[in-house]
Formats: structure tokens, C-alpha cells, sequence
């Protein structure tokens, strides 16, 4: 057993060493000193010979003292702040990011063209830059010309002014495949420099969870659609992280994610959020539905009771966006249209119309403008009341509007008027699967693709954008699966 140096005993012995530690806990959150005095004792040790203090009585009063206070505070938080960080860190996180977070968000925001992102407790930047990377690499054509903002902020100063500088050594790298190196960074010495337009969106700023409220209209962190915050909160007690949860959750857009570590997350903290649990990582979206939802790989909720769940949730204007790219320039997919989507033409079918109305309905749909939307629908229908194309598209603008029941309603009729278009049977599928329906949901999946039995590959099934029979069996195969029913 290795006997403690006399310095760290006096440390450890001083009777105002316990308020110290209080108060390190208090700033800083990290719980996690409660029961390792021995560490503490060793930073505490080299701030006093630093500072030139000779005991924990006189280094409160420093910490205190109004002139001297914040800078020996900042100069503590960073000797006790773990700083563990790497490049595309858990790479499981960042597929469920790229192939649900952002594509889900990217559909969402394509009206605003806009994109706000937070990265709390980012150390020294390898995750605020990666999610850059991530976004200008497998998202560039989608968000060309957009607003994008990804903030990364910690207690640490130090660590605040090593990100900013975006010079790492070959260590950040150690999961990251060496493309990604060679085409994001450029080479200075034995370290790599992150290319400007890598950099471009991300900007970092300090930030104490625990002490500078949020969300914060002046540090502007609000509004997100992401919020990153992982292996931060593992080092705080848990009512510490119940009081910060409700703060992340207000911080998000309607419809926004939280995405936390994989070894934290901790299913009752977050149950106003809907979780969605994928390979690696689980994911928390901003819902008022507030539902849970089955998991990728588990036993059918049929077969399992009520088990736990999860899926890629696809957009409801966007059935197919989560596709992932095959056009032989890797993983990205082509910029997806604009919502909604105008139901199938299926080959035996020819077109029935729509004409210059259906597309007034496209172009307010498009931009975003639901309620106009809605309203040139219903016009429509006064001139055409068994138009089954405008029911469709009446259903995808009330699920945008939020009204999910009559959508569910005009998604129906517009099945009953036509069996024979395929999307509107898809979509009613999506929605069934998301209310559980499983057993329903298979069959409508099943109908569509029943009309979609012998088209080819490429035909494509939807006249307003270019989804095709292929892309439409891919993604009923999908669900089927997560049903457990393929
Ligand atoms: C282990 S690093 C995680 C870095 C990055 N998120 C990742 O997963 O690769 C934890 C970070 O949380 C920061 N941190 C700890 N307490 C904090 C607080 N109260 N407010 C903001 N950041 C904090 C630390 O300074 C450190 O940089």
C-alpha cells in the first residue's frame, strides 16, 4: 500500500478542505470528487503551490476574494475537468445521428434553411468539429447555402482556446478512418489542422451547466434542433442531471434531439422525451406525443409484450428521406424535395389530374406555408370532392399542421377513393406503426407493396419528386422488419 505524501495528508486533514470540495462540487457539478479525496487533495496541492497559498483556509479567501476569484476559479476548473475527447467518438452515435437525427432535421428545416446545433461540454472540439465534418461531407448538397451554427461550449477555458485553435494530434484520430484525416485536416508538423470549411459553422464559447442558466436568450443558447451532451453528466449526481434535463428539453426546437453518451442514458430521467434506441445509441426527441417507442433488433412488441422499441423515425412528408444515398458517390442521398409527397401514379394507372391547383398546393407546401396550404386543398375540393390525390395531400399537410387524427382520416378516404395509388397505403402504414397498430400497419405496408408487385426498380412512383418503386419497397422492408414481419 503506498502511503499518501505528507502534503496531500495536510490537504486532506485541513478542516476547511471538506468546504472546499463543496464548493468545487457546487461550480462545477462534478459529484464525482464526492468520494475521491485523494485527487482532489493533489489539485488542491498544486494550485497552492502555484498560487503561493499556504492552506485551504487562505485558498477559499483567494476563491472568494472579488479581484482574484474568477481567474483562480477558471485556472481550478481546468486541472479538474476531464478532458477525454477523440474525433467521430462512439461511431455508432454518429451513424444514428447522420442517418436519423439529421435527416430528420434537414427535411424538417428545409423551409427555414436553417441549422442550429449544440455541443455542451465539448473539451478541446473533435465533437462539435466531427458533427461539421459529418454534415459537409453526407450533407452538403441538402443544406448548400443554409444557416448553420454549431456551438461548442465548456467550463474549461483551456480547452476553449485548444478547440478554437483546431490543431490535434495523431491520438484525436484514433477512430477515424484516414480519408477523413487526409481530405478534413491539413498536416503541420506531427499535427493536423482542421480545414477552414471545416470549421466554418463552429464557434465556441464558455459555459457552466451548472451555474450559467439555460436556456439563455443572451448567450443564445436556445433554439435547437440538436443538442449533443455526452460523457459530461456521468461526473454529476443525479439531481443534477434531473435539474439539467428539463433545461436541455426547453433548449430544443419542437421536434429537436438530445443526444447523450451511450453509457448514460437512463430511460426514467428522460421520459418526457420520446426515446428512440438504435444500434449503440439512444436518441431523444422533443415530442409532445411523449411516447416511447419499440427497438431495432428486438422481438416484435407482439411476441415480447410491452417491450421497449425503437425505429428510424421516417418524416411523415418524407417517407423515404432516411434512404441512404446509392448514386455511387457515397452514403449521400440526393436533396430530397419538398414535402408533401404526391401520391403514386401506380404503371396501371394513369395520371388523374391535379393540374395548376395541385401544384399551388405544392408550392405553399413547399415553402412551408401549411395553413395556405391546407386551405387551397380544401378549395380543390369543392371543385372535386373524390379527388383522391387531394385527400393524400390534405393528409400530409394536417400531419404537418399536427392534427393527427384527421390526417389519419384524409389518408383513408383517400385509399378508399383510389386503392390503386401506393403512397397513400405506405403512409397509412407509417402511421400505424407509430400508434403500435404493428399488425395493421404490416398489412398496409403489404398493400403497397402488393400494387407495386412487377414494377420496375427505377419506375418512379411519385410525379412530384423522384421517388421511385424501388426506393419505396427499401423502406417497407424496413418496417417490416422492425415489425418483425418481413
Ligand atoms: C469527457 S469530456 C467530453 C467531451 C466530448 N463531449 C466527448 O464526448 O468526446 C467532458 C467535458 O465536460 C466538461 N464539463 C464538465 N463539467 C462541466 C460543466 N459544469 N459545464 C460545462 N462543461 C463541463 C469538461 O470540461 C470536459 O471538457
Amino acid at each position: 500500500m503506498t502511503t499518501l505524501p505528507a502534503p496531500l495528508r495536510r490537504i486532506m486533514a485541513d478542516g476547511l478542505f471538506t468546504d472546499l470540495k463543496a464548493m468545487v462540487i457546487d461550480t462545477t457539478g462534478m459529484a464525482f470528487y464526492a468520494d475521491k479525496d485523494e485527487e482532489l487533495a493533489r489539485i488542491l496541492h498544486e494550485r497552492l503551490a502555484e498560487t503561493g497559498v499556504a492552506d485551504c483556509a487562505a485558498y477559499l479567501d483567494m476563491l472568494t476574494d472579488g479581484s482574484t476569484g474568477a481567474a483562480e476559479m477558471d485556472a481550478l476548473v481546468a486541472e479538474l475537468t476531464i478532458g477525454e475527447t477523440y474525433f467521430f467518438r462512439h461511431k455508432e452515435q454518429f451513424d444514428a445521428l447522420r442517418e436519423i437525427v439529421f435527416n430528420d432535421v434537414i427535411e424538417r428545416n428545409r423551409g427555414v434553411r436553417r441549422l442550429r446545433i449544440w455541443s455542451a461540454g465539448c473539451a478541446t472540439g473533435p465533437e462539435p468539429y466531427s458533427l461539421a465534418i459529418m454534415l459537409t461531407r453526407d450533407f452538403g448538397m441538402r443544406i448548400a447555402g443554409w444557416d448553420i451554427s454549431i456551438v461548442g461550449t465548456d467550463i474549461n477555458s483551456k480547452f476553449l482556446a485548444r478547440a478554437r485553435e483546431g490543431r490535434y494530434d495523431d491520438w484525436a484520430f484514433r477512430s477515424v478512418p484516414d480519408d477523413i484525416r487526409r481530405d478534413c485536416f491539413d498536416k503541420n508538423g506531427k499535427h493536423w489542422i482542421i480545414k477552414s470549411e471545416f470549421r466554418r459553422f463552429v464557434t465556441f464559447q464558455h459555459h457552466n451547466l451548472i451555474k450559467n442558466k439555460f436556456p439563455s436568450i443572451l448567450d443564445d443558447l436556445t433554439n435547437f434542433d440538436v443538442i449533443i451532451c455526452r460523457n459530461v453528466i456521468i461526473y454529476f449526481s443525479k439531481e443534477t442531471i434531473q435539474g439539467l434535463i428539463p433545461s436541455f428539453r426547453e433548449s430544443l426546437t419542437e421536434g429537436g434531439w438530445l443526444v447523450m453518451g451511450h453509457a448514460e442514458p437512463n430511460a426514467e430521467l428522460f421520459r418526457d422525451f420520446r426515446a428512440i434506441n438504435t444500434a449503440g445509441a439512444v436518441l431523444y426527441q422533443k415530442s409532445e406525443a411523449r411516447e416511447a417507442r419499440p427497438t431495432i433488433g428486438a422481438p416484435a412488441p407482439a411476441a415480447q409484450g410491452k417491450a421497449q422499441a425503437a425505429v428510424p423515425p421516417i418524416p411523415f412528408d418524407a417517407p423515404l428521406s432516411f434512404l441512404p444515398k446509392k448514386n455511387g458517390r457515397g452514403r449521400e442521398a440526393p436533396p430530397r424535395p419538398a414535402a408533401p409527397v404526391v401520391p403514386a401514379n401506380p404503371p396501371a394507372v394513369a395520371g388523374q389530374g391535379g393540374g395548376s391547383g395541385a401544384e399551388r398546393v405544392r408550392e405553399l407546401a413547399d415553402g412551408g406555408s401549411w395553413e395556405e396550404a391546407l386551405r387551397a386543398c380544401d378549395d380543390l375540393l369543392v371543385g372535386n370532392a373524390l379527388d383522391a390525390r387531394t385527400h393524400f395531400y390534405r393528409s400530409l399537410i394536417l400531419e404537418q399542421i399536427g392534427d393527427a387524427k384527421e390526417s389519419e382520416k384524409a389518408v383513408r378516404r383517400a385509399i378508399y377513393l383510389d386503392r390503386r395509388l401506393v403512397l397513400p397505403h405506405y403512409h397509412l402504414g407509417v402511421f400505424l406503426w407509430r400508434r403500435d397498430d404493428a399488425q395493421a400497419a404490416a398489412r398496409s405496408f403489404r398493400n403497397a407493396l402488393t400494387l407495386l408487385d412487377g414494377v420496375s426498380e427505377d419506375h418512379v412512383v411519385s410525379d412530384g419528386d423522384e421517388i421511385t418503386a424501388g426506393q419505396v419497397r427499401e423502406a417497407i422492408e424496413t418496417y417490416l422488419k422492425l415489425i418483425g414481419a418481413a
